[in-house]
Parts: C-alpha cells; sequence; structure tokens
C-alpha cells in the first residue's frame, strides 16, 4: 500500500531522457529504493533470447518464463540502495550483457506482450521498501504506481537524445554514428508508444519537464522543488 510515510516518485518518459541517471541520483538523495523498470524487461529479453523463445510465437512460454525469472539487483543483496547498480539473472551478472543492441531491441519486443506486463507488476509493486521508492519506466505513473503524489515525466527531442547517447558511447572509446543511434531511437520510441499494452505516454497527473536544453543538475533542481511541493521534507 501506499502511504506518506513512503511515498512514490515516478519517472517515465523515453529512451535516453536522461531519467536513468536522474532516478538513480534521487533515490541515493533521498534515501529511497529504486526500480529501474526497463532493467527487468532487459533481463526477460535476454533470457528469452537465450531460450530460444520468440516474441511473436512464443507469448505464453515468456510469460511464463517472467513470473519465475530469478531477477536480482546488487544493491538488494548489500542492502545498500544505491551503491550497486549490478543487476542478476540467477548467480549470473548481466550488466552489461542486458545492454547490448540485441537485448535492448528484445526487451522492447517482450515488452510489447500483455502477458508479459501482467506477470511482472506486482513484482514491480514489491519494490516499495521501508523508505519510498523512486520508479524509472514507461508506465510507473498510469499502471504501476497510478497513485504515486509525484509522477514526472521527463523527455527530450529525439536529435537531443541521440547527441547524448553519441557523447557516452565516444566517451566509453566505442565507435558510433549518430544517424544509426538516431533511427534506433526513433524506433524504439515508435515501438513504446505505438503497442496496445501499457504504452509510453505521460500520466494525466505527471508534470512534463523537458531536459533538451537542460543540465542533470538542472532537471534535479526542479524535480527537487517538486518534491517539496508535492511530498514535503525529505
Ligand atoms: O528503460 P530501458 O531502456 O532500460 O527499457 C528497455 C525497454 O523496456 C524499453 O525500450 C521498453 O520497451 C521496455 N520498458 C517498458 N516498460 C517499462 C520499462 C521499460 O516497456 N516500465
Amino acid at each position: 500500500m501506499l502511504s506518506a510515510a513512503r511515498p512514490v516518485i515516478t519517472i517515465d518518459g523515453p529512451s535516453g531522457s536522461g531519467k536513468g541517471t536522474i532516478a538513480s541520483r534521487l533515490a541515493q538523495r533521498l534515501g529511497f529504493t529504486l526500480l529501474d523498470s526497463g532493467a527487468l524487461y532487459r533481463v526477460l529479453g535476454l533470457a528469452a533470447l537465450r531460450a530460444g523463445l520468440k516474441p511473436e510465437e512464443d507469448q505464453e512460454a515468456i510469460a511464463a518464463l517472467a513470473a519465475d525469472l530469478p531477477i536480482h539487483f546488487g544493491r538488494a543483496v548489500t542492502d545498500a540502495p544505491w551503491k550497486d547498480d549490478s543487476v542478476w539473472l540467477g548467480a549470473e551478472e548481466v550488466s552489461l550483457a542486458i545492454r547490448t543492441d540485441e537485448a535492448s531491441a528484445w526487451a522492447s519486443l517482450v515488452a510489447a506482450i500483455p502477458a508479459v506486463r501482467a506477470s511482472l507488476l506486482q513484482r514491480q509493486r514489491d519494490f516499495l521498501g521501508d523508505a519510498g521508492l523512486v520508479a524509472d519506466g514507461r508506465d510507473m505513473g498510469t499502471t504501476v504506481f497510478p497513485e504515486a503524489p509525484l509522477k514526472v515525466f521527463l523527455t527530450a527531442s529525439v536529435e537531443a537524445r541521440a547527441e547524448r547517447r553519441h557523447k557516452q558511447l565516444i566517451a566509453k572509446g566505442i565507435d558510433a554514428i549518430l544517424s544509426a543511434l538516431l533511427r534506433e531511437l526513433q524506433e524504439r520510441d515508435a515501438r513504446d508508444t505505438q503497442r496496445s499494452a501499457s504504452p509510453l505516454r505521460a500520466a494525466e497527473d505527471a508534470i512534463t519537464i523537458d531536459s533538451t536544453d537542460m543540465s542533470i543538475e538542472q532537471v534535479m533542481a526542479q524535480i527537487e522543488e517538486l518534491i517539496a511541493i508535492k511530498i514535503g521534507k525529505h
């Protein structure tokens, strides 16, 4: 159950809007648990891929896999909600494996299966710990935590998102082509907004922040103002 003592802050938005970074920093600052819901879909996509299951043909089997999937976040194991962002599938650390282009594409394909979303719903709600929760995803404010007192829809132009991703990859020494990144983001946006099950959209009571011309610090400052208004001191 949601309560004023255990507030939920939802941060939804398209890929590359910066919501992962913002959600993680907020959780750290507030001492809240962090739910990276995209990582759940990514781990499932990876597991389905490895099991040879096809999103178009094997929807029931993938939903069954979702129900029993042994996903863990390192922070849950270390008892430090924000210090360790590692992601585990059983005993295997899959933090890097879930970020490949192939795993990203499969994540958004398995995420479009209604039975998969239903199967992961309670699991996501169970992340609400004793202090509070910052939930990062596409449908946190619309479907998973519709009663959250603060809902943010974080967006940015697709060009700005592609440029940010390009800079990140180049900084890591990974070759990347801006036009290809732009096309990939446009494809993912289209899949995420046009699917019938929990499409990406802002909740009616969400506050939209367009970060196209904003730094991470500016976005954080704006959200902290909203927390003071909507939730009170933390
Ligand atoms: O946020 P991230 O890019 O890690 O999410 C990976 C994919 O998982 C997205 O492209 C989206 O299709 C799916 N997703 C979703 N609902 C969420 C979070 C992620 O459908 N709440």
